[in-house]
This record gives C-alpha cells, structure tokens and sequence, in this order.
C-alpha cells in the first residue's frame, strides 16, 4: 500500500528570495526532502526561487536552474510561497498575488508585517488560505506560535525580551571589553552580524517591528510599527556601561510589551523599544552575544521564557520551514492555521504613559544643600526616590573633576511624563552642570 506522501501530488513551493535565508531553505528542502514528505504526507517541490540576478555566484546547495528573475510568473505556480526578499515592495504584491492566486505564504519579513501586515491577513482571510511568520520574530526561536496558539487560553499580562541580536552583540561587548558604540558595531559588522548599514539595528526599528509583531498576537490588538515607542542605543556610552556593572545591571536592548488595567492608570497595551538596566540576576541579563530571548508573563501560565539564535540562515531557515510544513499539512488533510485576532481592540497608550524606574545620572557642584534641591525636584513632580549615590571614582575609571559631584539616583516607578517633566526641571538647577544620563531599570 503507497503511504500517504506517495499517494498525494507533489506540493510546489515556490521561494522568494535566495539571500542568508533563502540558501538554507533551499538546501533544507532539498537535503530532508524524505523526511518532510513523511511528515507533511506529500513531496515538497522546489518549483523556483526567485532572485534580483539570476547570473550571480550562488551556493553550491542551489540549484541554479530553479533561479528566476521573474518573481510574479513563479508566484502563480504555487502552493505554498516562501517570502525571505526583504523590504516593503515587490515583496507585498507578490504576497497578495499569491494569496488571490491560492497559495499558502510563508515569510520571514517583520518590516513588511509591522507596516502592513493586516492587509496580508485580510487577504488571507478572504482567501481562505493561511498566512505563516514564525521566523519574522527572533529568528529560531519559536514565539510567535506559543504567543499565537499555545497561550491562546490564557491572558498574557506582559512580553520582554531582547529580540534583536546585532545589538545584544554590540551591547554585550562593550559590556565585556570596555569598547565604546562605534568600534563594537565595527565589529560585529567585520563578524557579519551587522549589516553594511547598521540603522535598523541600531535605532531599534528591528526590534520595535518585532515588538509590533508580539504585542499583536499576544494583547489580540493591531499594533502597527508606529504605535511603538522606540529608542535605540546609539547614545549609549562606555561610561553608562561601566556604570551598569558598578550597580549590579548590564545594558540590555529591551522591547516591552505590556497590558495595563483601568486601575489606577490609562488601560490599555504599552508597547515600547529602549535600551534599559536590567539586574544581573535577571535571566535576560545572561543572554550573551547575539542570541535572542524572550520572556512572556501570563496570568495563569506565570512566567515563560524562550532562548536561542535570533538570527542566521540556518536558525530562521529552521522556523521558515516548520511554517512550510504547517502550511503543506493542511493542504493534505485539510484545515487552516489561525487567523489574526484583534477582538480586544485595546487602546495603544502613548509613550508618556509607560511607567518604569529610572536611574539618572548628573554632574553637580560639590556643596552643602545641592542633594536637598535634586530631591526637592523630583518630590514635585511626584517621582520617588529610591536610592542616591554619591560616588567617589567615575564608573569609567577618572576621579570626578574637583569641585564636582557625581549623583546617581535611583527612582521608584514612576510615569515617562513625570520622569520627563523631572529631568527638565533638574537640568534648569543652578548647581546642575549636566544631566550625564538617564536610563531605564527594567526586569527588577
Ligand atoms: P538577503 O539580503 O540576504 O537576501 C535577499 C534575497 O532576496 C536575495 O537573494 C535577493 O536577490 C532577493 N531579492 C531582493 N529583492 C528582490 C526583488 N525585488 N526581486 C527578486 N529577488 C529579490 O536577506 P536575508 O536572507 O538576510 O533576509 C530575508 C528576509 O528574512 C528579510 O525579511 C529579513 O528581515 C528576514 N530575516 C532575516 C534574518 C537573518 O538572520 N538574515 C533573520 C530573521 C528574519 P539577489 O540574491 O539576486 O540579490
Ligand atoms: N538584524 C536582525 C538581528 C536579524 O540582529 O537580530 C534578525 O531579525
């Protein structure tokens, strides 16, 4: 008796895109054909792979005779399309054209989804066809479907993480080797984990499209990229590093995600992307180099946290192909994956809204009564201090110019706004030389 993948046609999977990612999804289509046709119930066949430039060198796991400079003609001759191109357009025309055309999608695009994902899913929807971005968020790590599917029956109170990897490199190599922002990005561009043009990385739209991405499936509410607040590291310091380890904190780039009852404060979901302290004995303190992990809080699940390789061919090609997968099942068994829910409807607050605890950092004249003034500040505008410190050496290394005091000042939770309105006020006091910093402490 013929199994199931001998009996059912072949399932034509056509791949967008032949980069980082697409190599690997090209050579693990080809490399564990039998397997994959074992668990899906039908062959996988490669049918094209569309390219910018069908005549440039390639790997050697490509078949060179499926490359195709005419993305559109290959759409329409598949059923399920492997979107791994990159940026706004063609990708979104192709995805469209191939949802009408039939065809189940995969793609690896947060940019993509972040700006204009519901048009896909509507599109998808009305086609009755699934749409799959398990690798759009952190890479390997499988997210999206526990957020989307295994948390479905729980109330999910909160998402961080650090889902960016080329700045956790950065940010953990300046924190291991003294390196100020510029020679670490050099580096992780000469070790290809940056890219030529580093600023999606490093100004934090990456990570802000896969917070978008997260905040969506896990508050059932369209969260697009511009409902995120977002700041990247660039101004991030030698200095503010050593100072987070003289305090017991490294430098994370976070990305928040967080649900807030109409208690007390605004409802509604907070999604933000900054760097912040985080306590070194916070897990996501030991997340090192390039690696990705996020931490989701739910009501009655607690807490989950999910670790590993953010990026990289193989890595995101290993998530791209479980969403092939996914999506060829139910074309031999029948079915649909889940659609996008956005029942909620919460309401996006504003930046200014998100409370959190700050450590800030200033130069003041050395004197009697300058403390008393610092404080006085922030008891107006009902921002509570933790702890002060008054440091003798610089976190960098050099004794504070003579006459000059360093402060640091914790402060309990306080609102964005409040933080805000605190620190213009301080800056205008007489014996305040300069605010040096003012960061973030999340995960305490
Ligand atoms: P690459 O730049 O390495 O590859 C892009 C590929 O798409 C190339 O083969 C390119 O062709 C092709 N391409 C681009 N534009 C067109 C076009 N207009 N027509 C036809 N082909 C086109 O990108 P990556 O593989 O790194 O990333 C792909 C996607 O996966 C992106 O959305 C990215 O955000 C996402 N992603 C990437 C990760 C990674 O680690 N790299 C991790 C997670 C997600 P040619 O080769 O001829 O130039
Ligand atoms: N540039 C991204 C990163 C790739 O550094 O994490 C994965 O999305």
């Amino acid at each position: 008796m013929p199994s199931a993948a001998e009996s059912h046609p072949p399932l034509r999977v056509a791949l967008l895109g032949c980069g980082v990612v697409g190599t690997q999804v090209a050579r693990l289509l080809t490399e564990q054909a039998d397997d994959l046709a074992s668990r899906v119930g039908a062959p996988l066949e490669l049918v094209g792979i569309a390219v910018r430039d069908a005549s440039a060198p390639r790997d050697a796991a490509v078949d060179r005779s499926l490359l195709t400079e005419d993305a559109a003609a290959l759409v329409e001759r598949a059923d399920i399309v492997v979107e791994v191109m990159g940026g706004t357009e063609p990708a979104r025309s192709l995805l469209l054209r191939a949802i009408e055309a039939g065809a189940a999608v995969v793609t690896a695009n947060k940019a993509l989804l972040a700006e204009d994902g519901p048009t896909l899913y509507k599109a998808a929807d009305a086609a009755g066809v699934d749409i799959y971005f398990e690798a759009a968020v952190a890479g390997a790590i499988p997210i999206v479907r526990p957020v989307r599917e295994s948390l479905a029956g729980d109330r999910v109170r909160r998402v961080l993480g650090i889902v960016n990897g080329t700045t956790n490199y950065v940010l953990d190599q300046m924190a291991s080797t003294g390196r100020g922002l510029d020679e670490a990005v050099r580096e992780a561009q000469d070790l290809g984990y940056a890219e030529a043009d580093p600023t999606a990385d490093v100004e934090g739209y990456d990570a802000a499209a896969k917070a978008a991405i997260l905040a969506s499936l896990a508050f059932h509410t369209r969260v697009s990229l511009d409902d995120v607040a977002r700041e990247g590291i660039l101004a991030i310091t030698a200095d503010d590093v050593a100072w987070a380890a003289q305090t017991g904190h490294v430098i994370k780039l976070l990305a928040i995600a967080e649900r807030r009852d109409a208690t007390g404060a605004e409802a509604g979901v907070s999604v933000r992307v900054h760097p912040a302290l985080v306590p070194t004995s916070h897990p996501l303190a030991n997340v090192r180099g390039s690696f990705n992990a996020v931490f989701v809080e739910a009501e009655s699940a607690g807490e989950l946290m999910f670790y590993g390789r953010g990026a990289g061919g193989a890595p995101t090609a290993s998530a791209v192909l479980g969403d092939v997968v996914s999506a060829a099942r139910h074309r031999v068994l029948g079915g649909k994956g889940p659609q996008e829910s956005t029942y909620a409807e919460l309401p996006i607050l504003p930046a200014s809204a998100a409370v959190t605890r700050y450590q800030v950092r200033l130069d003041v004249e050395d004197r009697p009564g300058v403390l008393a003034q610092v404080a006085h500040a922030l008891a107006e505008h009902g921002v509570s201090i933790e702890a002060v410190r008054q440091p003798t050496a610089r976190g960098g290394a050099d004794v504070a110019e003579p006459g000059v005091a360093e402060l640091l000042i914790t402060t309990h939770a306080a609102p964005e706004s409040a933080l805000s309105a605190t620190v213009a006020a301080v800056a205008e006091l007489e014996p305040v030389r300069t605010i040096t910093s003012v960061l973030r402490v999340e995960g305490a």
